[in-house]
């Protein structure tokens, strides 16, 4: 199967969670969020407005990926975006960044920031072929362990 051409881009829902965080706990690199973060991100009424989309296998619907951006308009955060390992490189992450431009710029944002771990080469790697660059460096950001964030930015208009 081609598998980024085949998979299927859609809107995240609650019935989505079990299998977005059992994506998420494989990844030692990806954000691990509690249940009730989760929850929030797929709550219509969240106080903070996201667009969340996962990649799913066209016959089997399971989910291989996601990606989720919180809106600060006219800027939003890419706040976690990962693909399930055996997934990877297959040009998934792109599709779902590319769907989430779209969405982004039909809800008014016109640029897109994230935070990356200094020692994240895979999504530094990755960020920079969608052509994110750095704009700047946060010391000692992260905890567990101690690390430098990356910020990087996209415009999107
Ligand atoms: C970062 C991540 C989402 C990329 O997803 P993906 O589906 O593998 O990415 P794609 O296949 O769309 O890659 C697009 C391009 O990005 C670059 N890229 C992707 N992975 C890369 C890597 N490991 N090293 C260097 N460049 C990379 C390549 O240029 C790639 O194009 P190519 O395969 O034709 O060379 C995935 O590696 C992942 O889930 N990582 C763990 C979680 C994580 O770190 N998330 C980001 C922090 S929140």
């Amino acid at each position: 199967m081609n598998v980024a051409g085949d998979a299927r881009i859609r809107s995240m829902g609650i019935e989505d969670l079990p299998r977005v965080i059992e994506i998420e706990r494989a990844l030692k690199h990806a954000p691990h969020w509690t249940q009730a973060a989760w929850e929030a991100v797929v709550d219509p009424n969240a106080a903070v407005r996201r667009i969340a989309l996962v990649a799913e296998e066209p016959n089997a619907g399971e989910a291989l990926g996601f990606a989720v951006a919180a809106l600060a308009k006219p800027e939003a955060e890419l706040e976690s975006i990962a693909v399930a390992a055996p997934a990877q490189r297959c040009g998934l992450g792109r599709r779902l960044v590319a769907a989430l431009a779209e969405e982004l710029l039909h809800a008014g944002v016109g640029e897109v920031f994230l935070e990356v771990r200094a020692s994240n080469r895979a999504a530094l790697g990755f960020y920079a072929a969608l052509g994110l660059t750095e704009i700047g460096r946060r010391a000692r950001y992260y905890a567990d362990p101690e690390e430098d964030a990356v910020l990087m930015g996209l415009r999107l208009r």
